[in-house]
């Protein structure tokens, strides 16, 4: 679960085979609450044919990208991950046509190789809260505008963890235990939950423009009640357990592990009749030179 890939970089989440099929299957409930779309509309998308995507774990978002595109061949697409337990076979992605996308192992806290610097159009993050401290913000930034042609945009994503909570009140306690551990033990790792918002701060402060911020939630969207349910209980099964260990709440991750399937079933009972409000926040920016 929870591992440290080096002394310097610590991650929550796991990275075996059950956590790769949950990042692919969220990677469908995220586009459904974006409004099926992967890049935001205050980016013109005719412009956008060279694309990176850091810390891009199984590469979904880069695949889907190809996928949806009229003319997948015409693009140059390359995604970086600080790990390649998550990549296919070979380190690329092939599609149907034939067109393959390259996935590189890459710290994104380290400068990239000079043969992608000022070579994309687009640079797309999402989710990386679960191995950035906040002091890896400025660093992650400076190093993904040196990916950016001028004028080339970055698309960041990030879930709110902390205001997970659903539309019934009073909050059910298993709700405020998981939200509580998850936010204690990345502080205490010295990572840093506050994503979104900081997100936000550093696009400001990094020397983009046009920026532009949106918050996707589930309010009101009583059609995602069944996957949004799943995708917490998901999210919780993963953080939760190495949330516990970190904060010595349970001895192992499988007494942990136990202890959180208790926490995911009430939650999971109390969704029968409420709606799970997640909140993603997307910032952009142009790189104006
Ligand atoms: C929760 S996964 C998200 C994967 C993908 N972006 C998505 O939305 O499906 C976070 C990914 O960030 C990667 N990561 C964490 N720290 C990193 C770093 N310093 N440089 C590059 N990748 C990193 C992890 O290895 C993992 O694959």
């Amino acid at each position: 679960m929870g591992s440290h890939s080096s002394d310097d970089n610590i991650y929550l989440l796991g990275r075996d085979e059950a956590e790769t099929e949950r990042l692919n299957k969220q990677h469908r409930f995220l586009v459904a609450i974006s409004g099926d779309t992967l890049i935001h509309p205050s980016i013109p998308k005719d412009t956008i044919s060279a694309v990176a995507d850091i810390g891009t774990g199984t590469g979904v978002w880069l695949e889907d990208f190809a996928t949806k595109h009229p003319d997948p061949s015409s693009l140059d697409l390359h995604g970086f991950d600080i790990s390649p337990a998550q990549f296919p076979t070979a380190h690329e992605i092939i599609l149907a046509g034939k067109t393959r996308i390259p996935l590189s192992v890459h710290d994104t806290l380290l400068p990239y190789p000079p043969e992608h610097l000022g070579r994309y159009d687009l640079v797309h993050i999402r989710l990386l809260t679960a191995g950035l401290k906040q002091g890896d913000y400025t660093v992650l930034l400076k190093n993904a505008r040196s990916l950016l042609k001028p004028n080339g945009y970055i698309q960041w994503e990030e879930v709110d963890t902390t205001s997970f909570c659903t539309n019934k009140t009073p909050e059910l306690p298993a709700i405020t235990t998981m939200r509580n551990t998850v936010i204690d033990a990345m502080l205490k790792l010295g990572l840093w939950p506050f994503a979104p918002q900081t997100v936000y701060d550093e696009i400001c402060a990094g020397g983009f423009q046009h920026i532009h911020r949106e918050t996707y939630t589930t309010e009101g969207k009583e059609h995602v009640h069944g996957i949004v349910t799943k995708w917490v209980a998901g999210v919780m099964r993963a953080l939760v357990p190495p949330s516990m260990v970190a904060l010595g709440k349970a001895e192992n991750e499988e007494e942990a592990r136990r202890k959180v399937d208790v926490l995911v079933g009430e939650f999971e009972e109390h969704c029968k009749d409420a709606l799970a409000l997640v909140s993603l926040g997307v910032t952009v920016g142009q790189r104006i030179d």
